[in-house]
């Protein structure tokens, strides 16, 4: 089965990077399972634009279904406008959003209720790295939506988990291959699915990550705005 890339554009893009990536996307021949997540103004816009074997995703979702919530986005909306996946808990929300694990988990609720894929991301600090606590630390934020990670995988509905190191998240600093593979094994063992890894991929470096066993896919951020880069990462 082809592994999944997935961009996150973060608070980056425009609608001229969307037409942009439709114009290479016209020419590409896609040897992944393509995921493109921009701002939720894009989504709609891109839905249009690109190609349907490009999906759709969103940065976030409200874990409430509608309403006088001033500001927050629905699963159900993302949905309309043509999102089929959504991140969660990535630690840039983590941190600047203070989201917290049971809030996480009532997004991934959401999500699932509502048909859209979750990607939850889960990573450790630079100080548990050093101290050898990664994979202790990874079962932890885990353990707090295992509950419906379970019935997701009882209802046969798809589900990633997106593993980015806190401190190679836009450093250009990763872990080994033989690490990335180490604590992807020790998840897989856990939780029977291969997580995807993310954390300063770039084209010249996605090739042998993405060939790692127990390595489901990317996450990939920075390059993902570098239209010919990124298309030509989704082709290889
Ligand atoms: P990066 O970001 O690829 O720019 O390191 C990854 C992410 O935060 O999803």
């Amino acid at each position: 089965m082809s592994k999944i890339i997935v961009g996150n554009w973060k608070m980056n893009g425009s609608k001229a990077l969307v037409q942009d990536f439709a114009q290479n996307l016209k020419e590409a021949s896609l040897s992944s399972v393509a995921v493109i997540c921009p701002s939720f103004p894009m989504i709609a816009i891109a839905r249009e634009a690109w190609p349907s074997e490009v999906a759709l995703g969103a940065q976030d979702c409200s874990p409430l279904p509608q309403g006088a919530h001033t500001g927050d986005v629905s699963a159900l909306q993302l949905r309309d406008a043509g999102a089929a996946y959504v991140i969660l808990g990535h630690s840039e929300r983590r941190q600047e959003h203070n989201e917290t694990p049971e809030l996480i988990a009532s997004k991934i609720e959401a999500a699932l209720a509502t048909g859209l894929t979750p990607i939850v991301c889960i990573g450790e600090s630079e100080a548990i790295y050093e101290a050898h606590q990664t994979v202790s630390f990874l079962k932890d934020q885990i353990r707090s939506f295992a509950t419906l990670l379970e019935r997701a995988k009882a209802e046969a509905r798809p589900f990633y988990i997106a593993y980015e190191p806190l401190w190679a998240i836009g450093t250009g600093r990763l872990p080994s291959l033989e690490e990335i593979e180490q604590i992807h094994a020790a998840l897989f063992e856990e939780i029977g699915l291969a997580p995807l890894y993310g954390g300063s991929v770039k084209l010249e470096n996605f090739e042998p990550i993405l060939k790692l066993e127990h390595v489901g896919g990317l996450l990939v951020g920075g390059e993902s705005l570098k239209t010919e880069k990124f298309v030509s990462m989704l082709s290889r």
